[in-house]
């Protein structure tokens, strides 16, 4: 089942955030989070009228999310109110389902604390452990200083550069970078595939 250990964290500015799995009952506070910050972050794709927000689409969402073994959702929670989100699925098809794309926001008035990182942890903690599981993708807008250096201090590497690939509507564009973490004891397998690619390029 997609579920991490529920755990207690003291952000810097020393307020007790609550890390938890999502449960069917946060559909309202989640779709209320995307409500509140989508549009205020200067890094998604989605604006926030292209994320469904119906309660039962997004029950229906963590359910299927914890029934997966390849997929979690992570809330950060303060006062009740979530203040983060994180979400990881896997592959659906089998020759793909160990790998998988992990997204994550923190609420504008909580970032900078400490959140983001201590959430993509203990997700990480979660995935290296996931026997199904043997690396882990995302995609960060390239002028996404402090993500992208987030995801670099916590092993991600960078794996490709899909340039122009976001306009705005104001009409800037940004590139977007693929990043993944292989994860340690994976290493052996990853490089099998990069050996064949090696091989194709040269000859
Ligand atoms: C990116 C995001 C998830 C990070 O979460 P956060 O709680 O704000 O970040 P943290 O306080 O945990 O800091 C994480 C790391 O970012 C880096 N960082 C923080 N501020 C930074 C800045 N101004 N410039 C560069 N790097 C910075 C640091 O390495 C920091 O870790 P450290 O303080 O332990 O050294 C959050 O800022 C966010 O939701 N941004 C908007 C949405 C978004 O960009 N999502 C990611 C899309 S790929």
């Amino acid at each position: 089942m997609g579920e991490i250990r529920q755990s207690i964290f003291k952000d810097r500015r020393d307020r007790e955030i609550l890390f938890r799995s999502a449960k069917t009952e946060d559909s309202k506070g989640v779709i209320r989070y995307i409500r509140d910050n989508q549009d205020r972050f200067d890094y998604m794709i989605s604006n926030s009228w292209e994320v469904n927000q119906d309660a039962k689409y997004e029950k229906d969402y963590i359910e299927a999310h914890a029934l997966r073994k390849n997929a979690v959702m992570v809330v950060a929670v303060h006062s009740e109110r979530i203040v983060g989100l994180l979400n990881f699925v896997g592959g659906m098809k089998q020759r793909i389902s160990h790998d998988g794309e992990v997204g994550i926001s923190v609420a504008v008035d909580y970032q900078g604390a400490g959140i983001g990182r201590h959430m993509m942890e203990i997700f990480i903690t979660w995935a290296t452990e996931n026997p199904l599981l043997k690396r882990v993708t995302l995609h960060v807008m390239g002028h996404n200083l402090r993500a992208l250096t987030l995801y670099q201090s916590l092993g991600f590497e960078v794996e490709g550069r899909r340039r122009g690939a976001v306009v705005f509507d104001s009409g800037r564009v940004e590139d977007l970078i693929m990043m993944g973490l292989i994860f340690e004891n994976s290493k052996d397998f990853i490089e099998q595939s990069e050996k064949t690619w090696i091989d194709a390029r040269e000859s």
